[in-house]
């Protein structure tokens, strides 16, 4: 069984070798983030987008979670411009991208619109509270949007953080040369630590294939660098999983603290990437306390069409009186004999320079993040 890529055609490729960018005036500067986004969108990762999305699909989403088409999808993939830029590009038809001054991408403008900031940030992150860091940053979004289709001619240059970074279409073509019919993939933002590697392997008690995809990109303050997640990863990684059942690969965009919603968008990528399933356990893209613990659960329930299946977890934690990793579905035994983890604890553990102990974090990967002076994004 392979699955299609989402909304059933092809996987989206808008790459392209033409040499039309050079002659382009009109140029807008996009962030490091934005241009993981694009070059997401030219490999497919957002299949079916080909673009940033108009007017119509935009408030779709905001409102149903869904296209104009119906097909699912819960956070819209854009590009905000302040009025003078929006005016140039209407005008122009086509404008280059770019980046740290050097044009990367084309976009060909279908559409310009404008939209109501905290009105849609309510409806994706289901609050206008200006601390949520989601959004902090829709309420600062230019004023105007632009729609249309991208196409990239230079990709991002290869880097160490971009050492496992695949395309869906090589994820998908490494997925059959394994043989692995069903694959269950693991969203992160998070250095690992033993409750998620328990999920992980429940898992693959399971399915073919672990597909482990931490998420590189902009993050909130306070949450652990790209470079500390990746190191702590390919450590685990090496130590204590089978290297025939588990494969790394990172995914380059940012976290949106979206909860719910941006489970449905984790999901929704992963099945572009090839996965079959998609691990959802406590507070899946959650931060601070916006979201209940299992409403990343519960939205799936509005999601029958999404044919990648998620795999629900309850809260894992360690249990004295088990000496094992458990859950309220699988262990009688109370609070006070139970250790809750979570990544905001092994973030809280690791700034007080706690060394968590080895039945919560393994002691390679604690010993590994400690080794770095500065492990959180500042
Ligand atoms: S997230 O923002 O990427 O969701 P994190 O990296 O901490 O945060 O979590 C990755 C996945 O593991 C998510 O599906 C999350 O729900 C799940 N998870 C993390 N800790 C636990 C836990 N103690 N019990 C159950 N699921 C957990």
């Amino acid at each position: 069984m392979t699955i299609s890529p989402h909304g059933g055609g092809k996987l989206v490729s808008r790459l392209s070798n033409s040499s039309s960018l050079d002659g382009m005036t009109t140029v807008i500067e996009v962030s490091h983030d934005l241009r993981n986004d694009i070059e997401n969108i030219a490999d497919g990762v957002f299949s079916p987008l080909e673009g940033f999305v108009g007017k119509e699909d935009f408030e779709s989403i905001v409102r149903t979670g869904r296209l104009k088409s119906g097909l699912a999808w819960t956070v819209p993939i854009v590009l905000d411009v302040d009025e003078e830029t929006a005016a140039k590009a209407r005008q122009a038809g086509e404008v280059a991208l770019a980046a740290a001054g050097e044009k990367f991408a084309s976009l060909k403008i279908e559409e310009v619109y404008t939209f109501d900031r905290l009105a849609s940030a309510r409806a994706i992150y289901g609050t206008d509270d200006l601390k949520h860091p989601g959004v902090d940053k829709m309420a600062r979004m230019k004023s105007h949007l632009l729609a249309g289709k991208i196409e990239v001619t230079k990709r991002i240059p290869q880097s160490p953080l971009r050492k496992y970074r695949l395309t869906p279409a090589q994820t998908r073509a490494e997925f059959a040369a394994k043989g692995w019919k069903t694959i269950v993939g693991f969203q992160t933002r998070n250095v690992p630590h033993v409750a998620h590697e328990m999920l992980q392997k429940a898992a693959l008690n399971l399915y073919d294939g672990l597909f482990v995809n931490p998420l590189i990109g902009k993050k909130k303050q306070g949450d652990f660098k790209d470079e500390v997640i990746l190191s702590a990863y390919e450590t685990l990684i090496e130590n204590y999983y089978p290297r025939d059942r588990a494969m790394f690969v990172t995914l380059h965009t940012e976290m949106r603290y979206a909860g719910p919603r941006e489970a449905i968008h984790h999901a929704i990528m992963r099945k572009n990437f090839g996965c079959t399933h998609f691990i959802v356990g406590r507070d899946h893209a959650g931060v601070g306390s916006y979201y209940h613990p299992f409403a990343a659960h519960e939205i799936f329930k509005d999601y029958p069409d999404l044919e990648i299946q998620p795999v629900f977890f309850p809260a894992f934690y360690y249990c004295k009186k088990c000496l094992a990793y458990a859950n309220e579905r699988n262990c009688p035994h109370g609070p006070e004999v139970r250790e809750e983890l979570s990544g905001t604890k092994m973030r809280k553990m690791v700034s007080s320079g706690e060394i968590p102990a080895e039945h919560l974090m393994r002691p390679e990967v604690s010993k590994l993040i400690v080794s770095f002076k500065e492990p959180f994004v500042s």
